[in-house]
């Protein structure tokens, strides 16, 4: 698969392993997360383009750096929420949209109940964070909208990735790029991701 980048070193290894343990409460889930997406974050950035400029240190001019285009992350609720603190711990000057989506357990369609972007997204890279791709269904539907408000440039930043989702993604949107800590076996016949970690957004805020 062309579409995705599987990020990995012994960190988001130990802390994908604090994820899938069925015994993990919410408060560790949560940190573990955060820990991968930061690496996440760091493994994405390779792809910001730079303006260089002069800066003026006590002693002489060197060059100095700043990231060409605006960033804007976009949370998919429930879950996504997870991943934004360690995101604009790293990029603190991103806009936050939110898209609120939730599958229909028994269709697996996305039904979504919330869209907030920043207006001028033609111009910004776009970085959709959702740690589940599943069936591929919520990144689909959120790439849609992103691309309706005027996106062009969009990675999606995940935890763990189903091939399922991460193909039909590549059959909706080609260039869409994936950044994954996990690139897992398949889904079940439910539509969960095995090994997976179960239902993200129940770990996360503890709604089991
Ligand atoms: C989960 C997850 C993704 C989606 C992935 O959200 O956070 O958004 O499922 O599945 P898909 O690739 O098959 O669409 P869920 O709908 O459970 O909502 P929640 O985050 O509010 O729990
Ligand atoms: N959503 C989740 O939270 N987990 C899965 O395994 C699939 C969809």
């Amino acid at each position: 698969m062309k579409n995705i980048k599987v990020v990995s070193n012994p960190l988001i290894l130990r802390d994908l392993t604090i994820l899938r343990d069925k015994n993990t409460p919410p408060q560790e889930f949560r940190i573990a997360l955060d820990r991968i997406s930061y690496s996440l974050v760091v493994a994405l950035s390779e792809e910001f383009k730079l303006i260089k400029f002069d800066v003026q240190t006590p002693l002489e001019v060197t060059d100095g750096f700043k990231i060409e285009k605006k960033i804007v992350l976009i949370p998919v609720l429930r879950a996504g929420l997870s991943m934004v603190n360690s995101f604009l711990t790293l990029i603190p000057e991103a806009r936050v949209g939110h898209i609120g989506l939730q599958r229909n357990e028994v269709t697996l369609e996305p039904i979504d109940y919330y869209y907030k972007a920043p207006k001028d997204l033609n111009n910004s890279f776009v970085i959709v964070l959702d740690p589940m791709l599943a069936t591929g269904g919520s990144v689909i539907a959120s790439l849609n909208f992103l691309k309706k408000q005027g996106a062009s440039k969009i990675v999606v930043a995940s935890i763990i990735a189903a091939p399922e989702g991460v193909k039909k993604l590549a059959d909706a949107h080609s260039e869409a790029f994936v950044y994954t800590a996990a690139l897992d076996r398949q889904l079940n016949e439910n539509g969960y991701i095995i090994p997976g970690l179960g239902d993200a957004g129940d770990r996360v805020f503890g709604t089991l």
